[in-house]
Parts: C-alpha cells; sequence; structure tokens
C-alpha cells in the first residue's frame, strides 16, 4: 500500500511553513495547511487545501485530519518573540503550550500519529562555554518562548512512550533568507531578526541599525549566530517527514534534531555582506550588550546528517542575503 502523503501543516501560512509547503509539494506530498492567520499572510498559502482555525480547536483540527485524510502533521502555530514572551508569558504558555495539547488530541482522536514539530537552539539557552550545541546537552532555556518549546519538547517525549506517537522535534538556528524564485519570505511584524532589519536599512526603512555588544570573546567583538537558510530548513522537514514515514523507525519514538550549519557568521559579518549584496551604504550604530544574548550559539548538525542524511546546501550567507534582498524588492509588503 501506497504511504499517506496526506501533511497537516499547522502554521503553514507563516514564515517557515510556507517555504516548508512548496518543499513537500516539489517532494510529492500534499500538504493542507491548518491557521489561525495571526501572523501568517494569506498569499503565502501555496495549497489549494486551506482550513482557517485555531490551534486550540479540536474538534476542527481533528476534522480537518478525517475529511483530508491526513497521515501526519507538521507543527509551526507558535508565538515566537522571546522578548515578548518575557512580558506576556502566560499568552505563550496557551498559544504554544496548553494549545499543543489539543493537537496532540485530535491526532489520537483522527488517529494520525506522526508530527514533526517546530522547536528551536533557545532550548539550549546560555551554553556558548561548550562550544557547538549538540542534543546531548541539557535543555535549559532562559525565557518563557523557549521554556514553551521545551514544555512541548518533553510533552512529545511522554506522548510518545506512552501512545506510539512518532516525533521529531527540529530545533532551528537563526532561520533566514528566502524562497530563491521570491514567491514567499520574511514578513514578521514586529521584525526582530537581524537580516530583515540590517536589509530594511539598507533599503532606507530603516534610520540605522544597532549593533548590541562589541565587546563580546569574538574576533570582531559582536556575537555570532548560525544562520541557516529557510529552504534548507523546509527541505529538513521533508526529510523528517520520510523518516517518520518509514518502516524503520520505531513506534513511541521521540527524536530531537539539530537543523543548522554548524558554522557561525557575527554580527559585523552580516552587515558587511549586507552593504556588498545590496551595494547600499547605511548607518551602524554600537550599543551595549542586551541581557541574555550568548557569545555564540553555532550548531552541531551530525545528527541531522547521520538521521536524516540532511545536510544544509544554500546556507552561504551571500546566498541567504541575496534571497532575502531579492523577496523584499519584488514589492509586496
Ligand atoms: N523564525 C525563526 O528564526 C525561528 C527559529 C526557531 C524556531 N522557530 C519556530 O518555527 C515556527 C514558525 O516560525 P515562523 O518564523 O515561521 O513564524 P510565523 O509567525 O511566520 O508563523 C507562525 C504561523 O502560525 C500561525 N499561528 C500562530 N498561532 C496560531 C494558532 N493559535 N492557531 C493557528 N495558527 C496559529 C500564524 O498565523 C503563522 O502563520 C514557530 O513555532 C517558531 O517558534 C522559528
Amino acid at each position: 500500500m501506497p504511504l499517506n502523503r496526506n501533511v497537516l501543516v499547522v502554521g503553514g501560512a507563516g514564515y517557515i511553513g510556507s517555504h516548508t509547503v512548496l518543499a513537500l509539494q516539489e517532494a510529492g506530498f500534499n500538504p493542507v495547511v491548518y491557521d489561525n492567520f495571526s501572523s501568517g499572510h494569506r498569499d503565502a498559502v501555496f495549497s489549494d487545501h486551506v482550513v482557517e482555525g485555531e490551534l486550540s480547536d479540536h474538534a476542527r483540527l481533528s476534522r480537518a485530519m478525517t475529511d483530508h485524510q491526513i497521515g501526519s502533521v507538521v507543527h509551526f502555530a507558535a508565538l515566537i518573540e522571546a522578548g515578548q514572551s518575557v512580558i506576556e508569558p502566560l499568552l505563550f504558555y496557551r498559544n504554544n503550550v496548553a494549545s499543543t495539547v489539543s493537537l496532540l488530541e485530535a491526532m489520537q482522536a483522527a488517529g494520525v500519529d506522526r508530527l514533526v514539530f517546530s522547536s528551536t537552539a533557545a532550548v539550549y539557552g546560555n551554553q556558548a562555554d561548550t562550544g557547538l550545541l549538540h542534543e546531548g546537552l541539557p535543555v535549559q532555556p532562559i525565557n518563557p518562548y523557549g521554556q514553551t518549546k521545551a514544555a512541548v519538547e518533553a510533552m512529545l517525549k511522554d506522548t510518545a512512550a506512552a501512545s506510539g506517537l512518532k516525533a521529531i522535534a527540529l530545533r532551528y538556528f537563526n532561520a533566514s533568507g528566502a524562497d530563491a524564485r521570491a514567491r514567499t519570505g520574511e514578513r514578521h511584524d514586529p521584525e526582530t531578526h537581524l537580516i530583515p532589519l540590517v536589509l530594511q536599512t539598507a533599503a532606507g526603512e530603516r534610520d540605522q541599525i544597532t549593533v548590541f555588544g562589541t565587546d563580546y570573546p569574538t574576533e570582531d567583538g559582536t556575537c555570532i549566530r548560525d544562520y541557516i537558510h529557510v529552504t534548507d530548513l523546509a527541505r529538513g522537514h521533508v526529510a523528517a517527514l520520510e523518516k517518520l514515514l518509514s518502516t524503520d523507525e520505531e513506534a513511541g519514538a521521540f527524536t530531537p534534531i539539530n537543523l543548522g550549519t554548524g558554522q557561525g557568521y557575527s554580527v559585523s559579518q552580516v552587515i558587511e555582506t549586507a552593504r556588498r549584496v545590496t551595494n547600499r551604504s547605511f548607518t551602524v550604530v554600537e550599543s551595549d550588550r542586551r541581557p541574555g544574548d550568548p557569545s555564540a550559539l553555532v550548531s552541531d548538525p551530525s545528527r541531522a546528517h547521520a538521521v536524516l542524511g540532511w545536510r544544509a546546501e544554500h546556507s552561504s550567507l551571500e546566498n541567504i542575503i541575496t534571497d532575502a534582498w531579492n523577496f523584499m524588492n519584488r514589492g509586496i509588503g
């Protein structure tokens, strides 16, 4: 019997979700988007099948799974802004954790037992001293956003052990870039991520870009992060689904897997590359460190290669910034 390739993509109208819908279609899956459009965009829905609904709406979710004969779920839907999570933690726990309970119950009701979950490098917290971040390190987030992701990972592990759910949590490093054909890209509001902020400054939409901290123990004194092209992330979800659908995946397995490049770039390197790619000059202002920013966050990507056969292929800084800039200049605001 052919494997069921109908996938419910919860949060599929968002930044990473919309790229993943495109990658799923290219890989022969049939994605069905489920989204409440709180931060997603209607023009970023690339499936003919879309259900508008809340993550907390158990009945709507299980009906969507039954109606579309869903075989697996990819779960992106979350509030994502760490700073806001410090101010409104309960909002984050309700949207990111409590609503995910509804999703898992709806999956059980509909007999769907495979899940890929959007987790984050934020679950590692501040362990930069240990070198490359690998999945064997303790989970110790330092803000409520990271706590909500850690809580869902724990919930998936317990549910997998109890019910036979097969789940993979993908811990993304710094998602960035855009579809090479500019069909979709990054449009967060408010925007807090470095690359779109730098490019908005290059485009004259912002007066200046602020560098927080120039005295870190790195070569140029600015923070180092692991930037991963969103198309590589999207391909990582396809690889994770293929793994969950394969016969060698055991029932009850829960596996956290980093998606990163293993290569870090500093804030100054990002700014220099943006100047080169855009050919624009813009104002850079140096400021004090922000509390809680580790000097370097870089993944050990070896598990993704070993378990999923996945490696980043599109994630040079030049390519990430070129694709992000092309998307920004295609005229959709
Ligand atoms: N962007 C990053 O750098 C990054 C890094 C690590 C992890 N992540 C995780 O990846 C996932 C996707 O991030 P993104 O950048 O694409 O964010 P996004 O805001 O663009 O996408 C989230 C999508 O989920 C939908 N959504 C949110 N709450 C919902 C709810 N209650 N019911 C139904 N739909 C809901 C939104 O409308 C949106 O379409 C999130 O879980 C985020 O925590 C993102």
